[in-house]
């Protein structure tokens, strides 16, 4: 299969994925790479396969969240690691959903570690590595001018609805969806779409019996040994023969 990527076009480099020119002008080519990072970038290693599995999890997360009426930037995985999507204009706001409290909430409130929000608890970081992603208001969002105020209720409401989808679709593989992180854009027409990727980098994953990581927490906490069996299990249990079959793998 021909890999529509030209490297001279390369429009933005991300800490995990690169992201090219399309042949069509609204569509962009995007790559997703080995590479990991930790602490605002202060740590990073290559993890062989990451780049692999996050981009056919990715496929089929965002494909689950088109069957369920969120619209999403895939166009189509063209081979595994390189996806085709819809040129956005993004949105420099990392949509938080947390089910469960844990990570950066309990460093800086007093919540008891492990407890469950309910109803999920929906925080909104300002992505700027500059200033460390600091947490947003509303207020704060719109004076920045990069949201209105229409704009947040629809990001708040197509949040919850990823959460809702996703946390029953790992639910039914015995996974545990503990929190997230979503990023939106705009296509040409003004529409609010999502973005950017879902998978075992952006996610808390727990084993719904064992309650062990299956996530880049596990980075985190530099168990890197661990990783990418960890992405391995989540694959496993998601991706079907079926969808081998699709994306063209074995
Ligand atoms: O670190 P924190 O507890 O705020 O992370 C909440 C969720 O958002 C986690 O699932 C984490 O993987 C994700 N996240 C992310 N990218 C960031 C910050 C958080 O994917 N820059």
């Amino acid at each position: 299969m021909m890999i529509k990527m030209n490297s001279e076009k390369l429009l933005y480099e991300g800490k995990a994925k690169s992201v090219f020119q399309g042949e069509n002008d609204d569509e962009v080519i995007i790559k997703f790479r080995d590479d990991m990072t930790a602490g605002d970038g202060a740590r990073k290693e290559s993890m062989n396969q990451k780049g692999y599995l996050n981009s056919i999890l990715c496929a089929k997360i965002f494909e689950i969240m088109e069957e369920n009426g969120v619209k999403t930037q895939l166009v189509e995985l063209n081979e595994p690691c390189v996806m085709t999507a819809k040129k956005l204009d993004m949105i420099p706001i990392e949509v938080i959903v947390r089910n469960i409290a844990t990570g950066s909430i309990v460093r800086k409130f007093p919540f008891e570690d492990k407890t469950p929000f309910n109803p999920p608890l929906i925080q909104m970081d300002f992505k700027d590595d500059e200033y460390h992603d600091p947490m947003l208001n509303d207020a704060i969002a719109k004076a920045l001018g990069i949201v209105t105020q229409e704009d947040l209720d629809q990001l708040r409401a197509l949040a919850l609805k990823v959460n809702e989808i996703m946390s029953k679709m790992f639910k039914d593989i015995g996974i545990i969806l503990v929190d997230f992180k979503i990023e939106f854009g705009k296509d040409k027409d003004g529409n609010i779409i999502l973005g950017d990727e879902i998978s075992p980098d952006s996610c808390r994953l727990w084993d719904a019996e064992t309650l062990d990581m299956l996530d880049k927490e596990l980075f985190r906490q530099g168990k890197d040994d661990e990783v990418i069996d960890a992405y391995e299990e989540v694959f496993n249990r998601l991706v079907s023969d079926e969808d081998k079959v699709r994306y063209g793998i074995n």
